[in-house]
């Protein structure tokens, strides 16, 4: 693991960013998994200003997204394929046919999630996979004791996610209580990690991804099995190291 601290929140988001467009600008047809989360808004807004601002290039740019809530279509507000054209994808060249998250609405998500690794695998695998970190220690939706070598599938989530996931849906609307998501095996996949988390909330978690056990209770620790992980801290994230 390469652990990068930054000084303000704002030179961390840089960096993630800065990293994401060194991998596009080496590999304009890279393969980039994608993460939500309201840690990576400024990190989208970032790639959108270095689109229009330096002309970064998505056009031969595949992605996939780590996770999406089962029930919820794509034009659902929360959903995340709602969220990914809002932020970014609208905004840039990217095909949206290059674009890929699980359908929160397939008839069997059983099949959409089989489906979804196999079209991973056929896109030549992930070159570089985003990741936030929920504060339970989650890596996409795989919640804590999740199998280390799991692959794309359907998880529950925890309260403590919806919790954290509540302000995202209106007033009064329940939650989903299945989301699809990429597996931790499926993570560990990727060729290169790169994981952003800010913001004091999260160093209990960071320090137990960073210096803890490898542990299914932290799934973000198994990054530490990686040979080409990068977290990129502010000081705030990193306090407790
Ligand atoms: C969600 C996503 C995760 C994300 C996490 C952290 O649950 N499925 O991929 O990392 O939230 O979100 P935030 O950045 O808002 O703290």
């Amino acid at each position: 693991m390469k652990v990068l601290i930054l000084e303000t929140t704002a030179d961390a988001e840089a960096r993630a960013a800065g990293i994401i467009a060194e991998t596009v600008k080496a590999k304009p047809s890279a393969v980039l998994g994608l993460a939500t989360g309201g840690t990576m808004l400024p990190l989208y807004a970032a790639l959108r200003r270095m689109h229009t601002d330096e002309g970064l290039s998505f056009a031969q740019v595949t992605t996939f997204n780590l996770d999406e809530y089962v029930g919820l279509a794509p034009s659902h507000p929360a959903s995340y394929h709602h969220y990914m054209r809002d932020v970014l994808f609208d905004h840039i060249d990217i095909d949206l046919a290059n674009t890929h998250l699980p359908r929160g609405d397939a008839a069997d998500p059983i099949a959409e999630a089989d489906a979804y690794e196999a079209l991973i695998a056929s896109a030549g695998g992930i070159d570089l996979q985003l990741l936030g970190i929920g504060r339970n220690g989650h890596i996409g939706f795989n919640e804590p004791t999740s199998s280390l070598s799991s692959r794309t599938r359907i998880k529950t989530l925890t309260e403590s996610t919806h919790a954290a996931n509540r302000p995202y849906f209106a007033e009064g609307e329940a939650l989903p209580k299945y989301a699809l998501t990429m597996g931790i095996g499926s993570i560990l996949a990727a060729r290169h990690c790169v994981l952003l988390a800010t913001g004091a909330a999260k160093a209990d978690v960071v320090a137990a991804m960073i210096e803890g056990p490898l542990a299914a209770v932290c799934p973000a620790s198994a990054l530490q099995l990686h040979p080409c992980a990068t977290i990129v801290l502010d000081r705030a994230a990193a306090s407790t190291l």
